[in-house]
């Protein structure tokens, strides 16, 4: 059976060619007069996008000042620098430009300028609950974290390497600008994994210990079709804008909770991939690839009849078969779609090489921070399925 919930998606969305015109009126309306700019490792320098957001906002009188330089996998030493330039300078609203990282970026700037009490930080560490940020709103550039609709802000702290999302309906973009022509340019690597990203936020919701909300299902199950048409299409032309659009679209609704509702994020496979991330510097869809098979062999027994499904509705399995071969047929057949875009399906296609008991057993003890929280919702892990899950997608 599924479950009562409340469903909130605040972000207004701008998508089209002419997506980015509307910038400045849509920071007016939101209040901003000083806005921070605030960008990834070069692509919005290089694509003029950059150059573009700051002509519209200055022009229309509203003052910008300028933070690049954030990494995928965004760090916590960045989020204080933005922190303490946004403090000097009166910053009113923040707009990200990039994708999950930038964004991630910004939202944890946005915590921290109006939290005087202590370190940002203590957010992510349970110390503190944000009750206040700067408002801030995006212009995304590749579809992927969701980070553009969703409550989450994923930081990793450079010293100790934890890497941990918190989620508040505080840190919501105001506004996000989606124009597909951006995504022209976005290398075939992270395409897939982007794509990987938005397939493996509808499936952590898809498969949970919830079912029955058939409408949330086919809506789900229409996402990862049209995902897995438009990449496969994108890889091969690029400047396709139909496929790079649904692409676009297909990752905000996969993370923005639409997909969640009557069910619950699993995400069991997510928080094993923010362990790789951190550790290794992968690109987060890509981790996901490596690890999602061996997690959906794992919790299999006694779910066969939802993977069933899935192999018929999503995976196109011809049914007859028993639902436990239909099951496996269908892990092989995401698996298979993984590699035809070019993911890897394990660790050491992931690596280059398998990762050690000392690695394995340093993941599990940040991931079940020492043992003491439980992931997943089909499958409740602890430490020790954590590890049998890292073992079994070591190859
Ligand atoms: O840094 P630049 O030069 O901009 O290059 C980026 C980066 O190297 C490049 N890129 C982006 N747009 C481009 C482009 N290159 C050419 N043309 C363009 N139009 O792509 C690379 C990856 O960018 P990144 O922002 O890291 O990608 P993504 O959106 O996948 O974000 C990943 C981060 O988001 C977190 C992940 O863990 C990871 O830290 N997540 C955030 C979530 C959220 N806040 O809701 C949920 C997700 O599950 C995820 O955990
Ligand atoms: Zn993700």
């Amino acid at each position: 059976m599924f479950k009562d919930f409340n469903y909130y998606a605040p972000t207004r969305v701008v998508f089209g060619r002419e997506s980015e015109e509307q910038v400045a009126s849509l920071v007016k309306q939101n209040g901003g007069s000083r806005v921070l700019l605030h960008y990834g490792g070069g692509s919005a320098v290089r694509s003029g996008l950059l150059d573009k957001m700051r002509l519209l906002l200055n022009q229309a009188g509203i003052a910008t000042v300028e933070l690049g330089g954030v990494v995928p996998n965004p760090l916590l030493s960045m989020v204080r620098r933005g922190v303490e330039l946004c403090r000097a300078e009166g910053v009113d609203f923040i707009l990200a430009i990039g994708g999950g990282s930038v964004i991630d970026s910004a939202k944890a700037i946005a915590y921290g300028v109006p939290y005087t009490a202590g370190d940002v930080w203590d957010f992510w560490e349970g110390k503190a609950v944000p009750t206040a940020t700067v408002p801030l709103g995006c212009v995304l550039t590749i579809p992927a974290a969701g980070s553009e609709m969703s409550s989450s802000c994923v930081i990793t702290r450079d010293d100790t390497l934890v890497k941990r999302g918190i989620n508040s309906d505080l840190c919501r973009c105001r506004f996000a600008i989606m124009n597909p022509e951006r995504t022209f340019t976005l290398p075939a690597y992270q395409t897939a994994a982007g794509a990987t990203d938005i397939m493996m936020h509808t499936m952590e919701r898809y498969f949970t210990r919830f079912n029955g909300m058939t409408l949330t299902d086919a809506i789900a199950e229409a996402l990862l079709r049209t995902v897995m048409e438009s990449a496969t299409i994108v890889l091969r032309d690029p400047e396709n804008y139909q496929h790079r659009a649904q692409l676009m679209w297909a990752g905000s609704l996969s993370h923005n909770d639409l997909t969640e509702c009557g069910y619950e994020k699993d995400f069991a496979t997510h928080r094993l991939e923010h362990e790789l991330s951190a550790e290794f510097g992968v690109t987060h869809g890509a981790g996901l690839a490596a690890l999602w098979g061996s997690w959906a062999r794992f919790v299999l027994p006694g779910h066969e009849a939802r993977f069933a499904g899935f192999a018929e509705r999503v995976m196109g399995v011809e049914p007859g078969k028993d639902p436990h071969a239909m099951s496996i047929a269908s892990i092989e057949a995401v698996e298979d779609f993984f590699h035809s875009i070019g993911m890897p399906v394990g660790i050491v296609e992931l690596l280059g090489r398998p990762v050690t008991d000392g690695e394995i057993a340093r993941m599990v003890d940040r991931c079940s921070r020492g043992g003491t929280f439980t992931i997943g919702s089909m499958v409740k892990m602890g430490p020790k399925e954590m590890e049998a899950v890292y073992r079994a997608a070591n190859h």
